[in-house]
């Protein structure tokens, strides 16, 4: 079997405690001969920051390049609150991002039945719940120029962000929407600020003639970002694909998850555009969620985000889709038997660590394989 490069980047805070928990399975497929995962890790956020002074290293982002997929954990924490903005833990993040030109997020937001009451909302309005955010992940208020705090004649400061998109990155991001729409319920609500943002005007044509002219049989339709946040919290199972730029899909995305029952459930994969030669995407695999410091090391982390985004390698990079399939009802029978980390419990319910939590959905994903 050929050797496929895994590069292991577990960040800060919680990072190392939930990466560990997908190692095991990595090892079990391994020693299975299921797959023939070659593992590195390296350095990203805080911990690179107290290792090398920059949020990354220029040999961990060679690294990066070179893997066929990247794992990555979380970064950021009170302890680098105040390092230098370009050398803050998140600019590791931004910068894998940009140079691995990883454009596509999907952030599947799916409410597992035995979680429907863990949610904010009432479970009838969550139960089955699954949602698709796309997000455009390299353009936007995120890198757009000029960004800048300059100093005015008069004293005063003036921040500066710039929104920026053209033609081709919404129509890149509107294809991956609508390609994988058709996987699903061939629906897609295209969020924008188009009452006042020329970006949104720009967004909301590309999205429109794409749809018209290369996916007429996927239903399109428009939505204003922030009617969609009120939206995903009124009656969110209207919604298939959701696409969106940069910042609101960042916002979009953290509603979504909390409809799941815990930002610890949201899995995300980051794509790039397929490779010509190879036809091979540039990938990167994250959790949602943050770095928690406030419960690193306590072994209170879920895990399940974390090892739901290792499932979207198996599928979206490697192609073994009926392990990712598997990896998926482990982790629903795992609930479904009742098992819960903290963030998932209902007061006064038991729970379990990370650790017992990655250890539960191993057993049941070793035997789903056989
Ligand atoms: C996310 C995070 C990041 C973002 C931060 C850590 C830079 O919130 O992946 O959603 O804003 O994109
Ligand atoms: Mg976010």
């Amino acid at each position: 079997m050929t050797e496929t490069k895994l590069f292991l980047l577990p960040g800060d805070g919680i990072g190392p405690e939930i990466m560990a928990e997908v190692e095991a399975i990595i090892a079990f497929l391994n020693a299975k001969g299921l797959t023939n995962f070659v593992t590195d890790r390296g350095l990203v956020g805080g911990c690179a920051y107290d290792a090398h002074g920059a949020a990354i290293s220029e040999a961990d982002m060679q690294k990066a390049l070179a893997a066929d997929a990247v794992l990555f954990g979380a970064v950021g924490g009170p302890k680098w609150d105040s390092v230098p903005y370009e050398v803050r833990p998140e600019a590791g993040l931004l910068r894998l991002r940009k140079d691995l030109g990883l454009f596509a997020n999907l952030r599947p937001a799916i409410c597992y039945p035995a979680l429907a009451d863990a949610s904010s909302l009432k479970a009838d309005l969550v139960e089955g719940l699954d949602i698709l955010i796309v997000r455009e992940l390299t353009g936007g208020v995120y890198f757009g120029e000029p960004k800048e705090i300059v100093t005015l004649e008069n004293g005063q400061k003036r921040a500066v962000d710039t929104q920026l998109y053209t033609t081709s990155e919404i129509e890149r991001i509107a294809r991956v929407a609508f390609d994988l729409a058709r996987t699903r319920n061939s629906r897609v609500a295209s969020a924008e600020k188009r009452n006042v943002m020329k970006s949104g005007v720009l967004w909301n044509q590309v999205v429109t003639r794409i749809g018209k002219d290369e996916f007429a049989d996927v239903k399109l339709e428009h939505v204003l970002a922030d009617n969609c946040a009120m939206q995903l919290v009124r009656r969110p199972k209207q919604y298939d694909v959701i696409v969106t730029d940069n910042l609101f899909g960042d916002i979009l995305s953290d509603v979504a998850a909390m409809l799941t029952g815990s930002l610890g459930m949201l899995p995300s994969a980051s794509l790039g555009a397929p490779d010509a030669a190879t036809g091979k995407r540039k990938a990167l695999y994250e959790p949602v969620h943050g770095s928690a410091p406030d419960i690193a090391g306590t072994g209170a982390a879920n895990p399940i985000a974390m090892i739901a985004s290792f499932g979207m390698a198996l599928r979206y990079s490697f192609g073994l889709v009926d392990l990712a399939t598997k990896l998926d009802q482990a982790i629903a029978g795992v609930l479904g038997k009742g098992l819960r980390t903290k963030d998932i419990a209902k007061a006064g319910e038991a729970t379990i660590t990370t650790k017992e939590m990655g250890a539960a959905i191993l057993a049941e994903f070793k035997t789903l394989v056989g």
